[in-house]
């Protein structure tokens, strides 16, 4: 099978994609699902492999039986599958985490904060998700690197202005974290010189590439600029089509080497007295502690298997035009205002924040989800500061203080975008649909403005208008159905 065949099967195999949901107009029908950068769907093969495991299920600590040898081996092969996706080589070792990006980010700055005491500051970009800000916050002094561009348009890193910032702190800095890809804007991230100058300097640099993984192809290794590897990087599984998937941090083996693991328990020790414990010296199991999600990280490892057969490079060329066009056809709209730079000055991943003029972005959420059974998401996406620079303009015309913390709920409801981010599953249809439903919104401002109501800090609902129950996943439901199935 060819490539493009393989990538054609694969779009067509993703779980959930068209689960039927009901709209206002007593219809019922498959939904648009452009909430990708939140989670994505379940790759269907994937899903297959991991089935599979389970009827051979056993734990990686158990040793001598059949069942635990294939588990240890299917569970080491996923760890592999990692490296290979990210281009490591042996110089590099990669962990499962419990919960996402989340636990990688905290692990490993608490690993390299005790590493490396006498170098306090990590400069860490003005774009990131808080998960990769706050536990720097926690351990080190955080200097942000502001974006390039201003207002809707900022976004972006100007290396000139992080070789001024390592000019300025220079021995100082133990590392840099930046994202690959923002989950706001899509913007990427030039991460190889980022390092390199960062290497100048003897810091590290940490990417988090939990927006980038299933965008564009990943390289902790990169010819074109010397002394560029990537020290550590960090993504998600259920970013890249492996919901329940494990987070996964990917560094230097010498790094790792020389921290000391900050979770302690059964599987990373080689022996324990009661006075005193030796870990184990082995990686990863050093770095894991406790029963790993094993069918979390198998599940994963199919996902990249299978990518690695389509190649990276195709997907992101697939990618690129839907991208262009969603920002052609939204920009030709005068009652949208579109965040981040623009595709052409800065090159971006599937995500595009937007709001309608006159919507709050939480009625433009609920409104698309209840007319046209398109699922985006709303709000700041856990990058506060990012998304209040692109609003300030916005909001200082509305007369409300952007930097108001302890916002009111109003403020909650005005500061905020819509989301709409691509999968491998989205379609050109899918995009147009958004575009067009877009047109209807803004026809209908109106009446969809007396039909809602606000509810909690950033939602809106419907005054008449409810689903039916049955439409919405109920897990007892699930239950009875596979009981009498
Ligand atoms: C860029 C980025 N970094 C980190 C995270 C955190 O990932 P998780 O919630 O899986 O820990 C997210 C999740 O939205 C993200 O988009």
């Amino acid at each position: 099978m060819s490539n493009n065949q393989l990538l054609q099967k694969i779009q067509h195999s993703f779980i959930g994609k068209d689960t039927d949901y009901p709209t206002l107009d007593g219809n019922i029908g498959p939904r648009r699902y452009l909430d990708s950068a939140a989670s994505t769907l379940m790759m269907g093969p994937a899903f297959e492999v991991a089935r599979e495991f389970l009827s051979h299920y056993a734990s990686t600590h158990s040793k001598l039986h059949y069942a635990a040898k294939g588990a240890s081996e299917a569970y080491d092969w996923a760890h592999q599958s990692v490296l290979k996706f990210v281009g490591a080589d042996d110089s590099y070792n990669c962990y499962f985490t419990g919960s996402g990006a989340t636990a990688g980010f905290n692990r490993i700055s608490t690993e390299l904060a005790n590493q490396r005491p006498d170098r306090n500051i990590v400069l860490v970009s003005e774009m990131e998700h808080h998960s990769n800000d706050l536990p720097h916050r926690a351990h080190s002094e955080v200097v942000h690197i502001p974006a390039m561009g201003e207002g809707a348009a900022y976004g972006g890193i100007d290396i000139e202005v992080v070789r001024s910032l390592i000019d300025q702190h220079g021995e100082n800095i133990n590392y840099i974290a930046v994202t690959g890809a923002s989950n706001v804007t899509g913007a990427l991230t030039p991460i190889h010189e980022i390092a390199q100058l960062a290497h100048s300097v003897g810091a590290y640099i940490l990417v988090d590439a939990s927006q980038m993984i299933a965008h564009a192809p990943v390289s902790m290794i990169n010819a074109t600029f010397d002394d560029s590897d990537i020290d550590a990087l960090v993504f998600s599984g259920h970013k890249i089509y492996a919901p329940g998937s494990p987070g996964a941090v990917i560094a230097k083996s010498s790094l790792l080497e020389s921290t000391s693991p900050c979770e302690l328990g059964g599987g990373m020790v080689t022996d324990v007295y009661l006075e005193k414990y030796m870990m184990s010296e082995v990686l990863p199991d050093r770095e894991e502690a406790g029963t790993p999600n094993i069918v979390g990280a198998i599940t994963l490892g199919a996902v990249l298997e299978v990518l690695m057969r389509i190649g990276m490079d195709a997907i992101r060329e697939k990618e690129i035009p839907l991208i262009d066009m969603l920002w052609k056809e939204l920009s030709a709209i005068e009652e949208v205002n579109l965040y981040g730079p623009a595709p052409d000055d800065v090159p971006r991943t599937g995500t595009m924040t937007f709001n309608i003029k006159g919507f709050d972005h939480g009625l433009t959420a609920a409104a698309l989800n209840d007319y046209h059974n398109i699922q985006v998401r709303n709000g700041c996406f856990c990058a506060h500061p990012y998304v209040r620079e692109m609003l300030k303009r916005e909001l200082w015309d509305m007369d409300i203080d952007p930097n108001a913390l302890n916002a009111e709920a109003d403020i909650e409801r005005k500061r905020g975008m819509a989301r709409a981010s691509l999968g491998l599953y989205t379609t050109e249809d899918d995009l147009l649909a958004l575009v067009e439903a877009i047109k209807d919104l803004i026809a209908r401002k109106d009446e969809i403005h007396s039909s809602y109501v606000p509810e909690g800090s950033n939602g809106y609902r419907h005054r008449d208008y409810a689903p039916d129950k049955s439409a919405i996943f109920d897990p007892l439901v699930a239950l009875e159905k596979a009981l009498q199935g």
